[in-house]
């Protein structure tokens, strides 16, 4: 059985910055949630806007025994994320490493920042933004193509709920997850990824890619292995994917 604690704020900077300041006190599994963040963070210095009411904010503080596997935790949380939102009806795919779409459309992002004590990882702090009741007013205004649950149903999304579920997908599998890596949820990782077979670029921070690959598979470590135009083999260990 697992247990979580979780602290629930109406407003906060982050609910990652909070979990990393905190990460001594709070105890291992405890979820940060917040109805509103002022400073959300998003990958590579990137802002994620979640400053209306009803989005999911979480982030979960987490201190496993074991750490070899760790780096899979977020493309783990983006298949946990998949199958919540199938409950509503809805066809989410992955985009390596772990961005969920809709659509080609980005319904959600995942930050994982570890904590690290004298160069000794402690554990870390698992953060996912989940657009459930956006405004359309204010989805056209994010830069890239991004929707909302809300806008995709027809109905408001009750936030607990998506919260609840979320939880217990993410905990009823997760310690199979730290034992056995990517291998332990690879199957449902793949048949929800949009990028295998495709030419991509990679992105690393915010410089413009300038190589084409053909994304060709996962390895068991849940790496990118991609073809060269030369016809060569290589992986890909971090960096976002372009079409
Ligand atoms: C991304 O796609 O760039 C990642 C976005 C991660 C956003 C979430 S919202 C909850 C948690 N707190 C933050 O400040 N960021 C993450």
């Amino acid at each position: 059985m697992n247990n979580f604690d979780i602290i629930q704020f109406d407003s906060i900077d982050s609910t990652n910055t909070y979990g990393v300041k905190n990460f001594d006190k709070l105890k291992d599994k405890t979820a940060v949630s917040a109805l509103v963040q002022t400073q959300g963070k998003g990958r590579f210095n990137r802002v994620w806007i979640c400053e209306t009411l009803d989005n999911l904010c979480l982030s979960l503080v987490l201190k496993p025994e074991k750490i070899a596997h760790i780096a899979n935790l977020t493309q783990y949380m983006s298949v946990c994320t998949c199958k919540v939102i199938e409950t509503y009806g809805l066809k989410p795919q992955i985009k390596y490493p772990n961005d969920v779409l809709i659509d080609e459309k980005k319904v959600c992002g995942i930050l994982c920042e570890s904590v690290l004590k004298k160069n000794i990882i402690q554990g870390v702090v698992l953060g996912i933004g989940v657009n459930l009741n956006m405004p359309l007013s204010l989805i056209e205004k994010i830069e890239k193509p991004a929707t909302s649950l809300n806008l995709l149903t027809g109905h408001s999304i009750d936030r607990q709920e998506f919260l609840e579920k979320l939880l217990k997908e993410f905990f009823s599998k997760y310690q199979d997850v730290i034992e056995r890596g990517f291998c332990s949820f690879e199957q449902e990782y793949l048949k929800r990824n949009n990028f295998l077979g495709k030419t991509v670029y990679i992105q690393q921070r915010d410089n413009t890619p300038k190589e084409q690959y053909t994304a060709i598979a996962m390895d068991k470590n849940g790496n990118l292995v991609v073809r060269t135009n030369e016809g060569n083999q290589k992986t890909i260990f971090s960096g976002d994917l372009m079409f």
